[in-house]
């Protein structure tokens, strides 16, 4: 089982890490002020290669091999629900920097740079306050719907 968990965590390291680099390549492509990618080619940018290559196979691994984990523990603890709902929203984070990647590969001059920022402090948030829950496991009384 600790195999699995290294997994998740390795997987979970690359999510989070290029969820972060994405909205700093958008918005240094679009400015013009990387070599990475001068002129990004439509539906073939860096960033739409480090999102369909990097961020989502490592969201979907990290989620697969965290669900086994969970379904092995069979941990039902207020923590654990408390951080799901946190990464729901990391998973939120994920399809907007998608949109985001197709909204920079259109004609310049579409303003994603404000975005950029707002997407990448949401996920610099969201990854500490999901490790802070998981480390932490904190106590919390999650009543149940069935009375
Ligand atoms: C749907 C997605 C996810 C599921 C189902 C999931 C599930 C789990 C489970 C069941 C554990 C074992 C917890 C324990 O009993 O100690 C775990 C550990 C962990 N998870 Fe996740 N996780 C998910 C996403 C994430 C994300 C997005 C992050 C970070 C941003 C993360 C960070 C961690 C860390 C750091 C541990 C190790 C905790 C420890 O060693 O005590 N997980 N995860």
């Amino acid at each position: 089982m600790l195999w699995l968990l290294v997994i998740h965590i390795a997987a979970v390291l690359f999510w989070c890490a290029s969820l972060l680099y994405l909205p700093a390549l958008i918005a240094g492509t679009s400015a013009g002020r990387t070599h990475i990618d001068p002129t990004p080619k439509r539906h073939d940018s860096a960033a739409r290669f480090v999102f369909t290559h990097i961020a989502t196979p490592a969201a979907l691994l990290a989620i697969v091999a965290g669900s086994v984990v969970f379904l092995l523990n069979r941990t039902t603890d207020g923590w654990l629900i408390a951080k799901l709902t946190l990464v729901s929203g990391l998973v939120i984070a994920h399809s907007l920097i998608g949109l985001l990647v197709m909204r920079a590969e259109e004609e310049e001059g579409k303003r994603v740079v404000p975005w950029c920022w707002v997407l990448a402090i949401s996920v610099c948030v969201l990854t500490l306050a999901i490790v802070w829950t998981v480390l932490a496991k904190p106590v919390l009384e999650i009543t149940s719907w069935a009375g």
